[in-house]
């Protein structure tokens, strides 16, 4: 006997919606995510199949991060640019729309993938782990990072520009800033990294500065329309809980209001890359508890953001599955719902939510690539179609 499926094709979240210059047919977007298959940022012929197989028509890809300034030697953004032409046409004969995500990590990095170059940050400071995304794949150790001159600031922003263009070269319908989840502007968000006495430091316009700058020079170089900003005011990835995340992101978000941009995506509370679900709330409430936040447990939600987000398009992002992307929508807390591990181990995501199809779980031991030899295992070889027994999840 055959499934029963509840059919969700009438809901909000299978409803269009208009982001800036793209006209969506549904609401449901894949998020950046970087899976290792583009070396020097120039993506392995893979790359195409894979968001192709992720296209559907009216929907939204966001790529995985690409560095906007020069992470490694020899790599040019405008070479990086036209081998993803490849990509952006495919994606777009699916009639979806693609977004390229601007994506410095800042004290992240290290060395060893910088040329020799010190990673840059707000403040110098060291993250404090150990970094295998390098050449060789040998895990690094952090070290200390360079506290960005001023000089070094400009070129940064002027990196934006060049790639932000590169990208809507090269086919992007948009650039996402990111500037959340610890990376290089989240260093200069958050007042835990962020030491600096200058006009970039301190208070929360001068700690925003940054953030706004690169964004208002990108919006000259492509229009606001083609712009978007990811960040995450409750993030604790790459570094502590910022004491004040009410205020600091609702002037940060307030400005950003004012610029009219495609999209801000918002990361969710509960949801930390590296920490079950559990784990984050209780940390966070540890951290209230002990008067290291200025919230209190009932404020852990993203309202405060959304409603200074009167006319910009609010995605959220975290830990959604199929129980509970459909109801935020349908009641208009939120515009859409932006997936990221679900689309990886679901190339008809937005299909099987449509028709209440039981989604495939990833597998955590291929979300990056296995080896070399190997760049198909846990990218492109998810099935199609519901499966009756899970992939195993290590
Ligand atoms: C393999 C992997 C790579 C990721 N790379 C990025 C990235 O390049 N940029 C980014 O902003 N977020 C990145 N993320 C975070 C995701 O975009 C998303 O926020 C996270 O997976 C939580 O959403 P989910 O619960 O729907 O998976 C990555 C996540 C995964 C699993």
């Amino acid at each position: 006997m055959g499934s029963t499926y509840t059919s969700r094709k009438n809901s909000k979240l299978l409803s269009p919606i208009r982001l800036g210059q793209m006209n969506l047919g549904h609401r449901v977007i894949m998020s950046a995510m970087t899976r290792l298959r583009c070396p020097g940022s120039v993506p392995k012929p893979i790359v195409t199949e894979y968001y192709t197989q992720r296209a559907s028509k009216g929907g939204l890809l966001v790529t995985e991060g690409m560095h906007p300034s020069f992470m490694v030697e020899d790599t040019m953004m405008h070479l990086a640019c036209l081998h993803r032409k490849k990509v952006t046409d495919a994606v777009h004969a699916k009639g979806a729309f693609m977004a390229c995500q601007l994506w410095h990590v800042g004290r992240c990095a290290v060395s060893v993938s910088l040329g020799g170059r010190q990673p840059l940050s707000s403040s110098a400071t060291n993250l404090g782990y150990h970094n295998r995304n390098t050449p060789g794949g040998v895990a690094v150790p952090h070290e200390i990072a360079k506290a960005m001159t001023l000089q070094d600031i400009q070129d940064t922003i002027d990196d934006h520009v060049h790639a932000a263009k590169c990208a809507i070269e090269a086919g992007f319908d948009c650039v996402e800033i990111a500037s959340g989840n610890g990376y290089l502007l989240d260093q200069f968000l958050n007042s835990n990294t962020n030491l600096r006495t200058d006009n970039y430091g301190g208070n929360k316009e001068n700690r925003a500065r940054f953030t706004l700058e690169i964004l208002d020079a990108v919006i000259a170089a492509v229009g606001a329309s083609r712009v978007a900003l990811r960040t995450s005011p409750w993030g604790t990835v790459w570094l502590p809980l910022d004491p004040d995340p009410i205020a600091n992101w609702r002037y940060l978000l307030s400005e950003i209001e004012k610029r009219g941009i495609a999209y801000v995506c918002l990361t969710q509370p509960r949801a930390d890359l590296l920490l079950e679900e559990k784990t984050k709330i209780d940390n966070i409430f540890t951290a209230i508890k002990e008067g290291k936040v200025a919230a209190t447990v009932e404020d852990l939600h993203l309202r405060h953001f959304e409603e200074v987000l009167k006319t910009t398009p609010v995605l959220a992002n975290g830990n959604y599955d199929s129980e509970n992307c459909f109801d935020e929508v349908e009641k208009s807390e939120v515009d859409a719902i932006v997936f990221g591990r679900y689309f990886i181990s679901n190339p008809d995501l937005v299909e099987k939510l449509r028709l209440g199809k039981k989604l495939t779980k990833w597998n955590n031991a291929t979300v990056y690539i296995t080896s070399v030899a190997n760049e198909i295992e846990g990218y492109t070889d998810y099935p199609f179609g519901e499966v009756e027994e899970e992939i195993t999840v290590v």
